[in-house]
């Protein structure tokens, strides 16, 4: 039976990578892989994480199931990082939490919820949007739509236009939207644009599930979650689908969580009861270890604040480097105006340049970006970023 499979077209971040290996020019870059580099272009990881390894492995007695919520306290300290202390939600016991491998694990979770609750469910998502979205929330059967997002003309969002899209959708519609650092576009909604947004989720009942893999690393922990936090103060149903691969650097450890606000204690129970038994049927149980890192260093206040320290120097490095890159740029290449990178948020924008281009940026100039042109800012260093905008100087000139 097997054998009637055939083959599947490579993924092209795989492909990319694969490439990029196999390329032997020293001068070669590497801006396709969404992970946050560090100036040596490694991945590093945190103090804290190591700090907080320790201490968990002395103390670890068992290796027994965590049970399929998880981790409780990694789950209630993820809801406070994320909600803020105090969040009205929180005070009046609205949210429900489950641990989940990864922020894909919690995005698709919420899918799954979503079709429990209502199978004929329409899940609207930026264009364009993080290319796993799709697979992840349609995986489960929802049918899937977009709403206009990105403006190439000026680097931000097309905010008339989403607005008027999501105001013709029907009441109980799903919208994805990103809380900030956009992937792939690094442009973000800003806290009038949230506020206005909120009066057309509160006029025509829509259901926000909103992605955040990025607190901290936008403008701050707290800004960053600006979106999230007014939408679960002043709605009666959010889910919030929570990753802490960049900011924590957890990726390999598949640690994240899906929180779902909703109108009553009683409402939130009845809910994680189905997320208990998608869980069971997905996964069963959700791994330990990052999770237990994250609670142990989130429940630790020196290695709070030497997370805090860790995240404002990862964001400061990628600030500055759209910064210096704009510079660069406007030197190589002073007949266009790449200015929109310093005013975007995150790891990731679109340069900008068609498929021909990408690709001659890639064959004579050994610079590795996906085809749609996003680069991984945070793949740029000193030593690369004159030589990379040259590059782009010179695939545009021709
Ligand atoms: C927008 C967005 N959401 C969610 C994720 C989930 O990441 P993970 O499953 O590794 O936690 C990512 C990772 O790249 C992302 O870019």
């Amino acid at each position: 039976m097997l054998e009637r499979l055939e083959r599947l077209p490579i993924d092209p971040i795989l492909g990319l990578m694969g490439l990029f290996r196999a390329d032997t020019d020293p001068r070669k870059v590497d801006l396709g892989v969404g992970v946050y580099r560090d100036d040596q272009g490694h991945t590093p990881i945190l103090s804290c994480v190591r700090r907080a390894e320790q201490t968990v492995l002395g103390r670890q007695a068992t290796k027994s199931y965590v049970g399929p919520t998880g981790n409780i306290g990694f789950n209630q300290a993820m809801a406070r990082l994320v909600l803020g202390e105090g969040h009205p939600a929180l005070a009046s016991d609205r949210v429900r939490s489950i641990q989940a491998p990864g922020g894909c694990g919690a995005l698709r979770l919420g899918a799954e919820l979503f079709r429990s609750a209502q199978p004929e469910t329409v899940v609207h998502v930026s264009t364009p949007t993080w290319a796993n979205h799709i697979p992840l929330v349609s995986g489960c059967g929802l049918k899937l739509e977009r709403y206009p997002y990105y403006d190439p003309a000026t680097g931000g969002v097309k905010f008339d236009a989403m607005v008027g899209t999501l105001e013709g959708l029907s009441p109980r519609s799903a919208v994805l939207l990103h809380a900030s650092c956009h992937n792939p576009t690094g442009a973000d909604l800003s806290e009038g644009q949230w506020r206005e947004l909120l009066d057309v989720f509160k006029r025509r009942s829509l259901l926000p599930f909103i992605d955040i893999a990025y607190q901290g690393l936008g403008t701050g922990v707290a800004e960053d979650a600006f979106g999230v936090r007014l939408f679960c103060a002043e709605l009666p149903e959010v889910a919030v689908a929570v990753s802490c691969s960049k900011n924590f650097g957890l990726y390999r450890e598949r640690t994240g969580c899906l929180h779902v606000i909703s109108e009553s204690p009683t409402a939130g129970d009845a809910i994680l009861t189905h997320l208990v038994r998608i869980a069971r049927s997905i996964y069963s149980m959700p791994p330990d270890h990052g999770a237990a890192i994250v609670q142990e260093i989130l429940a630790d206040p020196t290695g709070r604040e030497q997370w805090i320290d860790e995240v404002t120097a990862m964001r400061k490095r990628i600030t500055g480097l759209r910064h210096q890159l704009v510079k660069q740029l406007a030197r190589s290449c002073p007949h266009r105006d790449f200015g929109f990178i310093a005013a975007q948020r995150g790891m990731f924008s679109f340069l900008g340049v068609d498929t021909a281009q990408v690709r001659a940026l890639r064959e004579q100039h050994h610079v590795y970006m996906t085809d749609d042109s996003r680069i991984n800012i945070a793949g740029l260093c000193a030593d690369n970023l004159e030589y990379f905008a040259q590059a782009v100087a010179q695939v545009l000139r021709n």
